[in-house]
């Protein structure tokens, strides 16, 4: 089996990564059912990555049929210990712009019907998910977006991530009840996501790119398909820029994260 430490997944107008060298596409069977798709493990500046098209590669899944159990399992099957979520979002709040880059330190759970754990069925865990974000992983990506001085992109190095369930986005009031709540972006898949990678005991961070300022602002328009996929493809050169960079320097400093132990204290069913 192929193995690679880092994970991408890569969310709205990310379904590949231009700098993968070998690529070796993997398909994969999970407990959990068939991930979105195959996986692309190849290598980024001599780093093995592991990368998957979270909607799928044709964009065919809703926020809600995506299936987060697979593919964090088919993630941990490659080997992955940091896993890196690229996600388009919604600002909350007007200094995040279009274009601009957040680094979420938080998450707000406003979705509805996803199956956020692998735990249940005669196996009770409570991870702790105070810091849902591991904070060495965000580091690394802020510290990238820093170095590379990205024209007309603002890094916030933190932020309330709430996730929505969608498909529908936003009504006005929701987005101004989000915006009293302290949020800082708005998105539809990356909580479950988290939780999941935590209770695989995977660092996992969000590269948030904001595409659109969702409904609330009176001088902007609303957010459409159009203007979501329209920005995103024109940051999408700076987001592969900003993982490589990641990516590079994880490799040369790999780290211990709280991650890689969540499970120490978490399960209450005692084993067999
Ligand atoms: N993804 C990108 N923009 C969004 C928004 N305004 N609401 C929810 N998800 C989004």
């Amino acid at each position: 089996m192929v193995n690679a430490q880092i994970g991408i997944i890569g969310g709205s107008g990310l379904y590949q990564m231009d700098a993968l060298k070998n690529v070796e596409e993997v398909t994969l069977d999970t407990p959990f059912g068939a991930p979105s798709g195959s996986f692309i493990v190849g290598e980024l500046a001599g780093t093995p990555v592991a990368f998957l098209a979270r909607h799928g590669r044709g964009h065919h899944l809703l926020p809600s049929e995506i299936p987060f159990r697979a593919n964090i399992h088919g993630m941990k099957q490659l080997g992955v210990k940091y896993l890196i979520s690229a996600s388009a979002v919604g600002s909350l709040q007007a200094e995040a712009k279009p274009l601009d880059m957040v680094v979420p330190d938080q998450f707000i759970d406003r979705t509805r019907q996803r199956i956020s754990t692998f735990f249940g069925e005669g196996i009770v865990a409570h991870i702790g998910f105070g810091n849902p974000i591991c904070p060495q992983l965000a580091q690394c990506l802020s510290t990238a977006i820093a170095s590379l001085e990205l024209e007309g992109v603002t890094l916030h190095n933190r932020g309330t991530y709430v996730c929505m369930e969608g498909p529908a986005f936003s009504t006005i009031a929701e987005s101004n009840l989000y915006r009293s709540w302290g949020g800082t972006v708005i998105g539809m898949t990356n909580l479950p996501e988290a939780k999941l990678a935590r209770e695989a005991e995977i660092a996992y961070a969000t590269l948030a790119l904001v595409t659109d300022y969702d409904c609330w602002h009176p001088d902007h328009d609303h957010v459409t398909v159009e203007m979501v996929i329209g920005n995103l493809q024109k940051n999408a050169v700076n987001a592969q820029r900003v993982i490589l960079e990641t990516v590079q320097q994880l490799a040369a400093n790999p780290f211990d994260s709280i991650a890689h132990s969540a499970l120490r204290y978490a399960v209450l069913t005692p084993p067999d």
